[in-house]
């Protein structure tokens, strides 16, 4: 699989981008309980997460794993002492064993292949906890979002690397594998012109996402008609997890 990361990991490792990916990370890492000794971060991206990850438990043996080595790369010129970094995808987490306290993903478990909850789960301590945060579809919609979905509409024939699910959607395919579960919905909203919006949109994954090899088509339509505005409002939703084995 090709990933849009690969080409705009440096816009990526932007301040702007990264602080957005922190405000959801700190968010998310309020929600853990205890102090996690042994912890994993997969998807870790350009290690905007793992940053605080590695502040809030300085004395924590980490490992992030990321399998974009062009996101790696940026993860490895952030100073993050006892941080070991690994070039591994989610679905290949398997052989470290169950050993970890905590396993945490910011924004990218809707990219994961299915089956790969399971490997997560396997790979928790007993007493570990499951820690992600999760984009979503819900009703509520900004101005951005509903532009978005003109988009969906009008390109036919997509084959999509993902389609965002639903807060309920989610809770039935945690709940069968998890003896606690914790999942509330969270929203940040920005406002931006068109063309800021669409090149966040693009950075992020969202093109590629929803429209897979369409995605460039997509966004050059969605900033035509995002252009009638001077200013756009587009919402961002998210579930965050926290479950145990
Ligand atoms: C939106 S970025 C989030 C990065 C980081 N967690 C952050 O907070 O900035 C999504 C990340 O998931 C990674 N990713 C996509 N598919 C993956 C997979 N199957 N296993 C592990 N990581 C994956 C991408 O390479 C990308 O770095």
């Amino acid at each position: 699989m090709v990933f849009p990361f690969e080409k705009w990991a440096s816009l990526y490792s932007s301040p702007f981008n990264e602080q957005f990916y922190q405000d959801i990370a700190a968010t998310l890492l309020g929600k853990i309980k205890g102090h996690p000794r042994s912890i994993l971060e997969v998807g870790a991206g350009t290690g905007a997460a793992t940053e605080l990850l590695q502040r809030r438990y300085p004395e924590a043996s980490i490992i992030a794993t990321e399998p974009v080595e062009e996101m790696l790369k940026y993860c490895q010129k952030r100073a993050l002492p006892g941080v070991r970094l690994l070039p591994l995808s989610a679905g290949e987490l398997a052989f470290l064993g169950s050993r970890f306290d905590l396993v945490l993903g910011n924004i990218c478990y809707h990219w994961f292949p299915r089956g790969t909850l399971k490997i997560l789960r396997d790979i928790l301590a007993p007493q570990g906890q499951l820690a992600l945060s999760i984009p979503i579809q819900v009703r509520e919609k900004a101005d951005g979002n509903l532009i978005l979905l003109e988009v969906a509409r009008k390109i036919k024939g997509v084959n999509r690397p993902g389609k965002l699910k639903t807060l309920a959607q989610l809770r039935r395919e945690f709940s069968p594998l998890f003896s606690s579960l914790w999942i509330e919905a969270h929203s940040v909203e920005e406002s931006h012109p068109p063309e800021r919006l669409t090149l966040l949109l693009r950075v992020r994954g969202s093109f590629h996402f929803l429209f897979g090899e369409k995605g460039a088509e997509a966004e050059k339509m969605f900033l035509e008609m995002a252009s009638a505005h001077k200013q756009i409002n587009f919402r961002w939703n998210f579930a965050l997890v926290v479950a145990r084995p």
